[in-house]
């Protein structure tokens, strides 16, 4: 892992696999090559960080940097759920759950929601990466704006029902669909913090105030102490001018939240999903393996995962 490291700090948007791309914003942006220590460890036991992928533009990466982002902290030594938020499913199906048994309503988030009799621990499945577990998604979440209505404290389901897992994580990521209606408002009371994945492309940027903005409504109404953990730079491609251009603009409108680790655009990602396994086990050593295991240890660095 060690030489992983001085891999990406060194390489900046230089390749090792081939064409595959190992850029970071400092190193695209000319700006002090920045390096992350690896915390092998957990520094205690005690609640989970709670983190919401959020975006609500569709196919920017929340589900690949759930699947992925959890799995490069399980390897960490964290002990890390993912909860499957969207009616897509896309994440359980990543994980390779086939499509059948998605149809089961009993063992997905959508049951917890309508069964508060149920108990959530037998609704977590194991993933084949260790230390990583998930819980199933649904297509009926995309009745929950309809069901829910009516529902007085709808946006505490999802916090009231992720309680009793709470000190059996380090990390849970919830994997929110593209977006910002009943149930992210959910995702977002439920967590500590939100990850904005935003693919390098002009109007991604201009989506971004919007999400912004739900995160301001949530922090008066639901979750005082909801924090950005950072701006996730996806698809990116070393070989245009625009997703460099795109970068720098993100950088100059949101220089602190803009995250130093960037994942650059490859065909990897989609053929790990048809596998159902992480880029990391599906390929280890590839960059985008690489990259995710970066943005674990930048995350933990900046305290937004333990
Ligand atoms: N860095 C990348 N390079 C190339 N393809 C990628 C990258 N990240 C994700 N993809 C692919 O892009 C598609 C969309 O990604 P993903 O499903 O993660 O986005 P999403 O934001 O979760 O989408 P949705 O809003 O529909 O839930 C998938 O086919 C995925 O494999
Ligand atoms: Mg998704």
């Amino acid at each position: 892992m060690a030489k992983v490291n001085s891999q990406v700090s060194r390489l900046g948007t230089k390749s090792t696999n081939g064409d595959e791309d190992l850029s970071s914003t400092s190193s695209v942006l000319g700006l002090k090559i920045l390096d992350f220590p690896e915390m092998r460890k957990a520094p205690a036991e005690g609640p989970a960080q709670v983190i919401s992928v959020v975006n609500q533009k569709g196919g920017v990466g929340k589900t690949t940097t759930c699947i992925n982002l959890g799995a490069a902290l399980a390897e960490l030594g964290r002990r890390v759920l993912l909860i499957d938020f969207d009616s897509q499913a896309s994440m359980t199906t990543g994980l390779g759950i086939k499509p059948a048994q998605i149809k089961e309503q009993y063992g997905s988030i959508w049951h917890l929601l309508n069964d508060s009799s149920a108990d959530i621990s037998e609704f977590v499945v194991k993933s084949n990466v260790p230390g990583l577990d998930f819980i199933r998604g649904h297509e009926d979440l995309a009745a929950a704006e309809a069901a829910f209505v009516s529902e007085i404290a709808k946006e505490n389901k999802l916090r009231k029902l992720l309680a009793p897992l709470m000190n059996s994580y380090d990390v849970i990521l919830i994997d929110c669909s593209p977006s910002l209606g009943t149930l992210t408002i959910n995702a977002l009371t439920a967590s500590s913090g939100v990850l904005i994945p935003m693919e390098c492309e002009y109007f991604a940027v201009l989506g971004l105030s919007l999400v912004k903005k739900t995160i301001e409504k949530v922090k008066e109404n639901t979750n005082p102490g909801l924090q950005i953990y950072g701006i996730l730079a996806t698809m990116f491609d070393r070989k245009t001018a625009h997703s460099r251009d795109v970068l720098e603009l993100i950088h100059k409108e949101f220089p602190k939240e803009l995250l130093d680790t960037i994942i650059a655009r490859t065909v990897r990602f989609s053929e790990s999903t048809v596998k159902g396994e992480p880029i990391t086990s599906y390929a280890s050593s590839s960059a985008g393996a690489i990259s995710y295991r970066r943005l674990a240890r930048e995350l933990i660095s900046r305290g937004g995962a333990k």
